[in-house]
Order: structure tokens, then C-alpha cells, then sequence
């Protein structure tokens, strides 16, 4: 499992605290040739939250087949104009990629379940996170 995030510090903290295999600092050095470099067989499986440039599928870094769950493209939402990675769409015909769109609100009558199960895993150390806006959020933690 590969992360993305911005910063060295950041990464550490993905690899040592979260237990992912390897973090591509989309801050430093070339996100794209980094993101190959981390999966040389490919990219199986994306969970894309950024999409633009750091989007894997632009390098066509994606193995042929693979899956790619479109949740977000923080990236692209204050730049101006309309604003799409064409080189996306090239590499998925020649992945013969499947993207789909992830809406969080389609699974909202199965929240409970997910923070009681989310709070278990936070509880027997299985999920780590840490949260900078709220330290109160965790003390609602069903116990
Ligand atoms: N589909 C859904 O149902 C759903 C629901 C909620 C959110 N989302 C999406 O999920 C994503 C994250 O949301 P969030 O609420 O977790 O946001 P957040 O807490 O504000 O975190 C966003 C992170 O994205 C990174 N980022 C910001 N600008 C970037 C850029 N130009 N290029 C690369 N990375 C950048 C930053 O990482 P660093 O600090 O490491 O730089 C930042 O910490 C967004 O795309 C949002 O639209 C989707």
C-alpha cells in the first residue's frame, strides 16, 4: 500500500506510524516518476482524493484492469476554467481501467455500523489517525 501526502514529515508518519509500504511526497521531487518508482508492477487498485497532476493514471502508472474509486480532486477546485487530466482518459483506454465515482452519502444508513466498528478498531489499536481540527471528536467515541 502506497500513500500520498505533502511533506517529509508527513510520510514518516504514513510509513512508520501508519504502516504503509512506501509514501511519494507530492511536494518534493517528481510525484509521477515517484508513484512508479514505489509500484513498479503497477497500481492496482486507487482511491484518488487528488486527482491533476498527482492522479496515477496520468503516468499511466495503473496496472492493465485496474480499479480506480474517484472520492475527490482537491486539487483542481479553485483552479480557474474548467479543469480535467485529459492524459487520464487515454491511460484508462489503455488500462482498460474501471473508474467510479465514491459518494459517501450512498452508504449514510450504514454510519452507526461504521463508527461502531471504526471505534473498535481505534480502541484495539488496529486504526491510527490523528485529527488537527477537533480533539473533543474522539472523546465521542462509543466505549
Ligand atoms: N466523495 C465523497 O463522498 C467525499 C467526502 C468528503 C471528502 N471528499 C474528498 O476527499 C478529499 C479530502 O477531503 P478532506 O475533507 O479530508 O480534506 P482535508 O482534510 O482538507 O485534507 C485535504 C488534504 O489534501 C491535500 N491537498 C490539498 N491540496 C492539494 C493539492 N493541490 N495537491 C495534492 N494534495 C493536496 C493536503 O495534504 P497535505 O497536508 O499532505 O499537503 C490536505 O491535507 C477531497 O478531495 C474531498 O473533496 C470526498
Amino acid at each position: 500500500m502506497v500513500g500520498v501526502a505533502g511533506g517529509e514529515s508527513k510520510c514518516r508518519l504514513v510509513k512508520e506510524e501508519y504502516g504503509l509500504d512506501a509514501c511519494v511526497d507530492y511536494k518534493g521531487g517528481n510525484v509521477l516518476a515517484d508513484l512508479r518508482a514505489a509500484c513498479p508492477d503497477g497500481i492496482d487498485v486507487d482511491f484518488e482524493n487528488v486527482g491533476g497532476d498527482t492522479d496515477g493514471s496520468g503516468a499511466g502508472a495503473h496496472q492493465p484492469g485496474a480499479r480506480i474509486a474517484l472520492c475527490g480532486m482537491i486539487s483542481t477546485y479553485n483552479a480557474s476554467g474548467d479543469w480535467w487530466s485529459p492524459k487520464m482518459f487515454r491511460n484508462v483506454i489503455m488500462k482498460r481501467a474501471r473508474i467510479e465515482g465514491f459518494l459517501i452519502a450512498d452508504y449514510r444508513s450504514r454510519f452507526p455500523e461504521a463508527v461502531e466498528v471504526l471505534a473498535k478498531w481505534v480502541r484495539d489499536g488496529q486504526l491510527k489517525y490523528q485529527s488537527t481540527w477537533s480533539t473533543a471528536s474522539s472523546r465521542r467515541l462509543p466505549r
